[in-house]
């Protein structure tokens, strides 16, 4: 191209392949979705956080003992060494949940065991199950902190969703809730080249190490547009309090050209298949849970069948995996500060996979931007200026 040609600008990067990969796939008009040619259908019914974990990263399906050496290994990780104990309680009175997990992830080398391995893949995938691990004990960590409670060390029987709920209460908790929880997790645990993955693999790309690039994913995650959108769905509908004001309530924010949080995916123009399944447990906590979940289940249920028939069809724009996230977590006992550093601690597995995939053929990602200032502009010396 001459250098005086406009180039083709694609903004957002919207529709560029930038790599090959055999992690995920998204079929977003069909609104499918793989984990390693599994479905998340067959994945949310059968599997589990930590199989799923294992599937993004190692990718293939671990037999039992692989599995339990896995969850072990995953579980003894969540258990957190005293300094990081300390700077978490130490940034937590004074900084969002995101910005302490983004300082206590970036502090990692410090925590790190020295240990020897056989090769520079078996140490990737050791500092992969490391930084999962400790995201998860972290965001748990912070649960606890925010109860007013003192750090609950893991319990090696129990899961990761298991244990993220009792080291946030110091109880173990209802084989449902941690069951509801795992679920949510393994929904969060991979999504291809989105914003917080592509950040991860930019970073990675300079040749960085894993704990830096996995900083930058937390970054980009922390955003409204991102995984910051279920935080503020669960707003919307405390904001709208009463069900019989959602109707009222979206067609207003929709004529002030208001977004929607949960609505909306730069990939998916069908239903988030996500979405989906989430969605099925409403009807599972709609009966028996407090008065708030059941308030804010019916909200969602009434803003979600309006938004549908109103942008569904005829704009493309359905729920995503962030809009129904606010009553279950609710119901499961995860406060609304936590939402996004728990899609983050849900998502590490697929921030580490795409890294380990990616630095097997790397290239330094640089992309061009088109200058259109001004050139040449003669020097003023400063005391000449005006
Ligand atoms: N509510 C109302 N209108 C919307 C919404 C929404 N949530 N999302 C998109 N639109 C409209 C938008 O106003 C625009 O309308 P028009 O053509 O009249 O100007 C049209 O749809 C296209 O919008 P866009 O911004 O070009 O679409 P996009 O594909 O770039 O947007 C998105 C993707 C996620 C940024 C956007 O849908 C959005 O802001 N959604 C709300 C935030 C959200 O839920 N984010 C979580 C995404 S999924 C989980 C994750 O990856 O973290």
């Amino acid at each position: 191209m001459a250098d005086n040609a406009t180039p083709t600008i694609i903004k957002g990067l919207e529709g560029v392949y930038f790599t090959e990969t055999k992690i995920c796939k998204v079929d977003g008009f069909k609104g499918r979705l793989w984990y390693r040619g599994y479905s998340i259908e067959s994945l949310a019914k059968n599997s589990s956080f930590e199989e799923v974990s294992y599937l993004i990263l190692y990718g293939s399906l671990p037999n039992a003992e692989a599995l339990s050496v896995f969850t072990k290994k995953l579980v003894s990780y969540m258990n957190l060494d005293s300094g990081i104990i300390g700077l978490v309680k130490m940034l937590s009175p004074n900084m969002l949940s995101m910005d302490v997990l983004r300082s206590a992830v970036s502090s990692l080398p410090a925590f790190a065991d020295k240990k020897v391995y056989q090769s520079e893949a078996e140490e990737k995938l050791e500092e992969s199950a490391e930084i999962i691990g400790r995201i998860c004990g972290i965001v748990a960590l912070m649960g606890r902190l925010k109860a007013g409670g003192e750090y609950v060390a893991p319990d090696q029987s129990l899961g990761v969703a298991q244990n993220i709920l009792y080291m946030m209460t110091g109880k173990i908790p209802e084989d449902k809730v941690a069951k509801m929880l795992d679920v949510m997790m393994l929904l969060h645990a991979e999504h291809s080249s989105n914003a917080s993955t592509f950040c991860t693999i930019v970073a990675g790309s300079t040749l960085a190490d894993i704990y830096s690039a996995i900083t930058a994913g937390i970054c980009a995650l922390k955003g409204p547009l991102h995984g910051g959108a279920d935080e503020k769905a669960l707003d919307m509908m405390r904001a709208i309090g009463n069900p019989d004001n959602t109707e009222k309530y979206i067609e207003e924010a929709l004529d002030g050209k208001k977004r929607i949080m949960g609505f909306g995916h730069r990939v998916y123009k069908a239903y988030d298949p996500r979405a989906k399944v989430i969605k099925s447990y409403l009807e599972d906590i709609q009966n028996g849970s407090t008065m708030e979940v059941q308030t804010l289940t019916a909200i969602a249920l009434r803003a979600e069948k309006m938004m549908v028939e109103k942008l569904g069809e005829t704009k493309g724009i359905w729920p995503n995996v962030d809009f129904f996230s606010g009553p279950v977590y609710t119901y499961i006992g995860i406060p609304k500060e936590l939402f996004t550093p728990l899609f983050a601690a849900s998502r590490s597995p697929g921030w580490c996979a795409h890294m380990l995939e990616y630095w097997q053929d790397n290239r330094l990602i640089r992309p061009l931007d088109y200058y259109n200032g001004q050139l040449d502009i003669p020097y003023v010396p400063l005391d000449q200026r005006k």
